[in-house]
């Protein structure tokens, strides 16, 4: 078995923020999609992401929501409201399932996050809790329409 002594105060700190900071730079890579890069000519194509990633991402943004919603921080909610339409509209070309029902909740989530992002700037939390609970249905209802389904 291998123990390692640091008998020194300061030398047992500074291991743990060391930790502690590798942990944390860790989390901020793993939470952000991978960037986009431009090969140069010749070189592999550029890396786009793939549709599970921009899930992730979604996913965190519509956790931020509800955080912002509960504290009535209306920039939060406006800030991840927005970046979930951007989202939407960005990766139309990524969408998996080309079946009517899938593009119709596509649509729904995008009216649904475009909703929220107006209300929180009119600040009204009412509102936007309702546009909330409209493009979580959009989530749940996509993804209970593809669940079981292969790819085309
Ligand atoms: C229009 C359809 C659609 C909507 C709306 C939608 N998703 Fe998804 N979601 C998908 C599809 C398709 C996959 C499977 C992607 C794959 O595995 O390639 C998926 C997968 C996921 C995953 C799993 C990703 C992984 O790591 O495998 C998460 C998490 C997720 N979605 C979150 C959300 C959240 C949160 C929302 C709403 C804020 C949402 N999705 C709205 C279609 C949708």
């Amino acid at each position: 078995m291998i123990r390692v002594h640091l008998s020194h105060r300061g030398l047992r700190s500074a291991g743990i923020i060391t930790v502690l900071s590798l942990a944390c730079m860790y989390w901020s890579v793993a939470d952000e999609p991978a960037p986009l890069r431009i090969a140069p000519a010749g070189q592999q194509p550029p890396q786009l992401p793939n549709e599970a990633q921009v899930m992730r991402v979604k996913l965190q943004r519509a956790q931020l929501i509800l955080q912002a919603l509960t504290m009535e921080d209306y920039k939060t909610l406006q800030e991840n409201a927005e970046s979930l339409v951007r989202i939407s509209r960005a990766t139309e070309f990524l969408r998996a399932y080309k079946t009517e029902e899938y593009e119709f909740q596509a649509l729904v989530f995008q009216k649904a996050a475009e909703t929220l992002a107006a209300k929180a700037k009119e600040k009204n939390i009412d509102g936007a809790t309702v546009a909330y609970v409209d493009m979580t249905i959009s989530c749940v209802a996509c993804h209970n329409h593809f669940r079981g389904r292969k790819r085309d």
